[in-house]
């Protein structure tokens, strides 16, 4: 384990894709590398994958909503924002690009994501029409520009039953991105 890398943390948001449990994989070899990781889910996250699964492998509560608790007094979006190094979305939902790209800030994703101030990587997965639709390139290019650095999709398998371009990049390169930005 790295002694600096232990030093680091992560805000690990987790939107609501069918690549989210691949999120699960990516937290558990953060948490190997001696990264604190501090997972974020929207809502319709929790609809693929349970927030016990991110509790027990980060060690860290998990938060689902902006609501003020005794250990964020100020918002879960704002304790976040204000004790994490790093911001990564994994998977990013065309929904939270959009949302991100435009300054709505109404789930803990999307409020911690405009609370931040660091690095932030945006890895985002989706069927490959939703990948190409205008809309999201446009979304893709503002946050770009806005600072993000885009993790992009590959092409291959997806859930939909086709190949296509926006399949989750491969954990091992986006851990890799993430231990380099830790540990540069
Ligand atoms: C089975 C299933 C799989 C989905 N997979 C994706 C996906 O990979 N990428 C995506 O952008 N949206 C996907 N969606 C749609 C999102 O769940 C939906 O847009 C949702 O509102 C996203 O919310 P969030 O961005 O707040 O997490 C999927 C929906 C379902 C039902």
């Amino acid at each position: 384990m790295n002694a600096a890398a232990q030093s680091k943390s992560i805000c690990l948001c987790v939107t609501g894709g069918i690549a989210s449990y691949k999120a699960a994989h990516l937290t558990s070899r953060l948490t190997q590398a001696g990264i604190q990781v501090h997972v974020a889910m929207t809502p319709a996250a929790t609809d693929f994958v349970g927030a016990s699964t991110f509790l027990a492998l980060s060690g860290n509560p998990v938060h689902s909503s902006v609501g003020a608790t005794t250990e964020a007094p100020y918002g879960a979006h704002i304790h976040l924002a204000t004790h994490c190094d790093v911001l990564a979305v994994v998977p990013a939902t065309a929904n939270f690009l959009a949302k991100a790209a435009h300054g709505l800030a109404d789930c803990i994703a999307s409020a911690t994501y405009s609370a931040f101030d660091g690095d932030v990587f945006l890895a985002p997965a989706m069927n490959s029409s939703m990948w190409s639709n205008p809309a999201t390139q446009r979304n893709l290019q503002q946050l770009a520009d806005d600072g993000c650095q885009i993790l992009a999709p590959e092409e291959g398998w997806l859930s939909c039953r086709q190949q296509g371009t926006g399949r989750l990049q491969s954990i091992s390169d986006i851990l890799s991105t993430l231990l380099h930005c830790c540990n540069p």
